[in-house]
C-alpha cells in the first residue's frame, strides 16, 4: 500500500488550525484531523475530574475508545465508538478538560497511536499541537500558525458575537493564556514548531492570506 499524504497543523488555542485545515483539505480533497477533537472527546468520556484518577483506572477506560473518520475536505466527520463527535465538545470548560488530560502520557501514547493509525488509513489534513513534531514526524508539509493571545481572543470574541452568544474579551484572554501556558510548558510533547515546519503568524493576516501560505509551502 501507497504511503498516505499527511499534512501537519499545529499551533495555540484559537489560531485558526481548523478552519484552515478544513479549507487545505477542500483543496487537496483529503480528510482533515482535528486533533484537538479526540482530546476534547477523550475529556468529556472520563469526566470533569477524570483527569485525577489513577493512571491504571484511565488506561483501562480508554481501552474502550475507538475513532474513526468518514468523508472528506470540510465534511470529514470524526466519530468516537461509531457516534459522530458533536458541539457538545465546543465549550471553552471542555478546552481545559481536554488541556488537562493532554498532560498525561498514558492518553498521550494512546491518542498517538489511534492518530496514526489513523494517518495509516487515510490521506489527511492533521491538525494540533504536535502533529509534527512527535505524531507524524516525517510529514513532508509541516505548518506552525501562531497569533497572539490579544488577538486569538479577538477572533474568538467575534464568533461569539456574531453566533449571539454571550462573550466576554477579557475572560476569554484569560481562558486562552492559561492554556496556552499549559500546552507549551507540559513534560510530555509540549506545544513547538517542528524544526523543518513553515511558521506563519497570523496575526495580521486575513483567513485568505493565511491560506494561500498554506498552499504556497505545500
Ligand atoms: O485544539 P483544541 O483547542 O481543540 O485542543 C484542546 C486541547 O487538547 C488543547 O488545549 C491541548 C490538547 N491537545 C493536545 O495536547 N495535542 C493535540 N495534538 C491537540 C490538542
Amino acid at each position: 500500500m501507497a504511503a498516505k499524504r499527511i499534512v501537519t497543523i499545529d499551533g495555540p488555542a484559537g489560531v485558526g488550525k481548523s478552519t484552515m485545515a478544513k479549507r487545505l483539505a477542500k483543496h487537496l480533497a483529503i480528510a482533515y484531523l482535528d486533533t484537538g477533537a479526540m482530546f476534547r472527546a477523550t475529556a468529556l468520556f472520563l469526566g470533569e475530574n477524570g483527569w485525577e484518577l489513577p493512571e491504571a483506572e484511565i488506561a483501562s477506560r480508554l481501552d474502550s475508545l475507538r475513532f474513526g473518520l468518514s468523508g472528506s475536505g470540510a465534511d470529514t466527520v470524526l466519530h468516537m465508538n461509531e457516534t459522530p463527535i458533536g458541539d457538545e465538545i465546543r465549550t471553552e470548560q471542555v478546552g481545559m478538560w481536554a488541556s488537562n488530560v493532554a498532560t498525561l502520557p498514558v492518553v498521550r501514547t494512546f491518542l498517538k497511536k489511534a492518530q496514526q493509525d489513523l494517518g495509516g488509513r487515510f490521506d489527511l489534513v492533521a491538525e494540533g499541537r504536535d502533529m509534527g513534531t512527535v505524531v507524524f514526524p516525517s510529514a513532508p508539509s509541516k505548518f506552525f500558525l501562531d497569533a497572539t493571545v490579544e488577538v486569538r481572543a479577538k477572533r474568538r470574541f467575534d464568533q461569539l458575537v456574531e453566533m449571539g452568544k454571550p462573550a466576554d474579551l477579557h475572560e476569554l484572554e484569560t481562558a486562552i493564556a492559561a492554556r496556552d501556558h499549559q500546552d507549551r510548558n507540559r513534560a510530555t510533547a509540549p506545544l513547538k514548531p517542528a524544526g523543518d515546519a513553515v511558521l506563519i503568524d497570523t496575526s495580521g493576516l486575513t483567513i485568505e492570506e493565511v491560506f494561500q501560505a498554506l498552499v504556497d509551502g505545500l
